[in-house]
């Protein structure tokens, strides 16, 4: 059932019911004052009736039982008739009858509605008055019953009919029951179209968005259609929610996709390019090419470095696939960060110092800084930081210097070099997997582009950040924070 007629019943139901209701109150009204319950009839008369009886209804009993009780058979003479005419004309109506016949009545009535309404003859004239019904209009009538000179009984009736509000209702009874259904129909029509306005439109125009979901098409705001509040756009608000996550959601999983094809591309090209090589030098060996031992040395060493670099980038592409999955588990310890890295510092120097480049932990205002991190995750990403200085040094005097900072919820480590740097307009990019500034991708650097993206992944582990600052000949700093932490709740 639609909820359009599911209204209307309820509708015309709570019209029936109030309807019911007033008709059981009158009723109840009407027993306490009266103290019986009337029929329907009895109802109708006793708001109909008239309770006193007119002067002019008296008056004409009175001249007509007169004439009755002195010479009945005068009321058989056709001499009467300005008598009772006089009557009719104050709205009284006559009725004489002789037995079963009527041998006069006003013209206002109908004899075979009398002779079937007939009250009984009562020569005592115990019962004088009463209520007869002439085709359907109520009259109330007084009798005066006696005998004719043959014997025959007869009676002179003096009707008058019955209040005003019976013939109230006949004349307007049409009229009003039009304007009533009028009244109704309007209220229906009024009714459905707010209930159209309010809830059939805006049901509809969700229904069609919801197809549309349904095929895909996330896109469209779904309007909050008419402005109001209520159900129906509490609804469509709630909807339009989730239509937004929806969309939200497949974008993810769209750009998760493309990430995915650009990762697969990149992988295989950086895979393939060390490999294809590869071959060319074993092929150059086996063919002969090389043919005396220093250039068969010199082709070996380069197959070794070549195969070596590629072990490395696997290395790297495992771990960094394995942090974008978040497959591996981090053990956050508390520990204090100063401490941390100038033991870190001390170990690394005794490499550096081979490579003839200076590392030096700048700690001047930061005594101590507890904060909670994975040991091994934060010495590959230091790790990765300095080996990229180390790769791009191109002074006589290397210099790499570790500094922090400390604010009110973060710790800052920043590795400072005086190498090569960049010149780079969005130099966030090098964060980016696979991304070198080198322009050949398999250069002398060797590198995977993966170093600074696994940093990444490791610094948000950590709920911290990472950005780069460089200047072109003179330098690179490399940044990230930590979150100082009472508690760690991963
Ligand atoms: N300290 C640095 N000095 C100059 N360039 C750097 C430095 N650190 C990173 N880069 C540039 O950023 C790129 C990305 O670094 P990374 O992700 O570690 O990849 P990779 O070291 O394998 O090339 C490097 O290729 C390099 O061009
Ligand atoms: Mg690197």
């Amino acid at each position: 059932m639609s909820i359009r007629t599911r209204f209307l019943i309820t509708f015309i139901g709570s019209l029936l019911v109030i309807i019911c209701s007033i008709l059981v109150i009158i009723w109840f009204l009407l027993f306490s004052i009266n103290g019986q319950i009337s029929s329907p009839v009895q109802l109708y008369k006793s708001v109909t009736q008239q309770k006193q009886v007119t002067y002019a209804e008296q008056e004409a009993l009175v001249t007509f039982r007169n004439i009755a009780k002195e010479n009945p058979d005068d009321l058989m003479n056709p001499d009467l008739k300005d008598q009772v005419n006089d009557f009719e004309e104050r709205e009284v109506d006559i009725v004489i009858r002789k037995e079963n016949d009527i041998l006069y009545h006003s013209p206002n009535l109908v004899v075979e509605s009398l002779i079937a309404h007939a009250p009984e003859f009562d020569t005592e004239n115990i019962y004088t008055q009463g209520t007869i019904d002439n085709k359907g209009s109520l009259y109330r009538y007084l009798k005066f019953d006696f005998n004719f000179s043959d014997n025959d009984n007869g009676s002179v009736m003096i009707l008058k009919k019955e209040n005003s509000f019976s013939d109230f209702v006949q004349r307007w009874a049409l009229i009003i029951t039009a304007l009533i259904l009028t009244v109704a129909v309007l209220i229906i029509i009024l009714f459905n179209r707010s209930l159209n306005q309010s809830i059939i439109l805006p049901l509809r125009e969700l229904n069609k968005k919801v197809q549309q979901l349904k095929d895909g098409e996330l896109e469209g705001k779904i309007e909050i259609v008419s402005g109001k509040k209520g159900e129906v756009n509490e609804l469509a608000r709630e909807f339009e929610k989730l239509r937004g996550a929806l969309n939200r959601v497949s974008k993810e999983n769209k750009a998760y996709e493309e990430n995915r094809k650009e990762l697969l591309s990149n992988i295989s090209h950086d895979l393939k390019t060390p490999v294809t090589s590869i071959i060319g030098y074993v092929e150059g060996l086996k063919d002969g090419v090389a043919d005396t031992p220093v250039k068969q040395q010199q082709y070996l060493n380069i197959v070794y470095n070549k195969a070596r670099n590629l072990n490395f980038l696997i290395d790297d592409l495992f771990v960094f696939s394995k942090l974008d999955l978040h497959k591996i588990p981090f053990e956050f310890k508390k520990i204090d960060l100063v401490k941390f890295l100038s033991h870190f510092v001390e170990e690394y120097q005794l490499d550096l110092e081979q490579q003839n480049v200076s590392l030096d932990f700048k700690n001047i205002r930061v005594k101590e800084a507890d904060v909670y991190i994975d040991i091994q995750q934060i010495r590959r990403v230091l790790d990765n930081i300095i080996q990229n200085s180390v790769k791009h040094m191109n002074k006589s005097e290397k210099r790499i210097i570790i500094e922090t900072e400390k604010k009110i919820n973060e710790i800052s480590v920043t590795v400072h070099d005086n190498g090569a740097g960049m010149d780079l307009e969005n130099i966030d990019v090098i964060f980016d997997r696979f991304y070198r500034v080198e322009s050949s991708r398999n250069s002398d650097y060797g590198g995977s582009g993966l170093g600074l993206a696994i940093a990444r992944q490791i610094i948000l582990e950590h709920d911290g950040s990472i950005r780069a600052e460089s200047v072109r000949g003179e330098g690179t700093s490399i940044t990230f924070t930590l979150p100082l932490k009472e508690n760690r709740q991963s």
